[in-house]
C-alpha cells in the first residue's frame, strides 16, 4: 500500500491514476486535518511507502517527516517527498531531515512510476541477485534516476498457463535479454530503434490476441485490461517521440527499467490473473 500525504487536487488523481497502470492499486490518501495526526500514531500495516507533498499547504511537511521518522509504525518505511522546487539542494535537506528521497512535482510519469516501484521493493530484493542484475553505467548520474539497467530472464513465474499467450511473452523477454546483453558490451544503442520497432508491432498484435481470448472466454476485467494495453501503447508512442538523436544510455535505461517493470507488474499481476480464471472456467 501507498499512503499519500497529498492534498485532494490534481496531483494526487495524477499519481492515483499513473501508478494503478504499474499494478498499484491499493493507494490511502490521508486528508490534510487527519496528516499530523497521522504521522504522530500512524495506522497503516500493509504500508510499503509514504508520499509526502512537502508543498502542499494544508499541514506543516516537516513536523509531519519528523513524526513519521519517530513513530515505531512507520520509521522504518521509505518516503518519498514532492515539492515545487528542482533544487538539488531543497532535496538534501529533506533527506537529512527523514525523507528517503526527492522528486519535483514535475516528474515525468515513466521515472516516477519507476522510482515508487524502486521504494517499495522489499531491501533483500533491491540489489542485484543472479536473476536480477544490475551493472552501473559510467556516466553522471541524473537527478531522477539512478543510472542502472537490469536483466530479467524467462521463469516458470511467468507463465499463465495459456500456451499462446506464454509464448508471445517469451518473445518479449527474449528482446528484453538481447537489448540487456548488446547493453552490457555497449551496443545497446545499435538495437534501440529496432527494439522499439519490434514492440510496437508486438503490443498490437499481442493486445489484440490476448483481448480476443480474454473476451472469448468471457473474462470479466477485459476492459480495465484494455485500458491497461492502452497505457503501454501511449508510453511506447512517447518513447518514440521523445528518443534523443543519437540514443543516449539514459534513453536505454529508460526502456530497460520501462519494459521490465511492464513484464513483471503487467504479465505477473495481470496477464496471470488472465490465466487463473481461466483455468477455473476449466475446472
Ligand atoms: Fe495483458
Ligand atoms: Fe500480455
Amino acid at each position: 500500500m501507498v499512503v499519500m500525504f497529498i492534498s485532494l487536487d490534481l496531483l494526487r488523481i495524477k499519481i492515483e491514476k499513473l501508478l494503478v497502470q504499474f499494478g498499484i492499486t491499493e493507494m490511502q490518501a490521508v486528508k490534510d486535518n487527519m496528516v499530523s495526526l497521522t504521522s504522530r500514531n500512524f495506522i497503516y500495516p500493509d504500508a510499503k511507502l509514504i508520499i509526502v507533498d512537502v508543498n502542499s499547504g494544508g499541514f506543516d511537511a516537516i513536523e509531519v517527516i519528523s513524526n513519521l521518522r519517530k513513530s515505531i509504525k512507520s520509521k522504518h518505511l521509505p518516503i518519498l517527498a514532492l515539492g515545487n522546487s528542482t533544487d538539488s539542494s531543497v532535496a538534501s535537506k529533506l533527506i537529512k531531515l527523514g525523507c528517503t528521497d526527492y522528486m519535483s512535482k514535475h516528474f515525468d510519469d515513466m521515472a516516477f512510476a519507476s522510482k515508487v516501484l524502486d521504494m517499495m521493493r522489499p531491501k533483500e530484493n533491491a540489489r542485484p541477485t543472479t536473476d536480477d542484475a544490475v551493472i552501473t553505467i559510467p556516466q553522471a548520474p541524473s537527478e531522477d534516476r539512478p543510472l542502472e539497467y537490469v536483466k530479467l530472464t524467462w521463469n516458470a513465474s511467468f507463465e499463465t498457463g495459456i500456451e499462446a499467450i506464454d509464448e508471445e511473452h517469451r518473445s518479449i523477454v527474449e528482446n528484453f535479454e538481447k537489448l540487456y546483453q548488446l547493453m552490457s558490451t555497449g551496443q545497446g544503442h545499435d538495437f534501440y530503434g529496432e527494439l522499439l520497432g519490434f514492440l510496437t508491432g508486438y503490443i498490437d498484435t499481442h493486445f489484440a490476441d490476448e483481448e480476443a481470448f480474454q473476451l472469448k472466454i468471457g473474462y470479466p476485467h477485459l476492459e480495465d485490461h484494455i485500458k491497461r494495453h492502452q497505457y503501454f501503447k501511449e508510453r511506447i508512442t512517447a518513447f518514440i517521440k521523445t528518443q534523443s538523436a543519437p540514443i543516449s544510455n539514459s534513453d536505454l535505461i529508460k526502456l530497460n527499467l520501462f519494459i521490465k517493470d511492464w513484464l513483471i507488474q503487467h504479465i505477473l499481476n495481470e496477464d496471470r490473473k488472465i490465466g487463473d480464471y481461466y483455468k477455473q472456467t476449466q475446472d
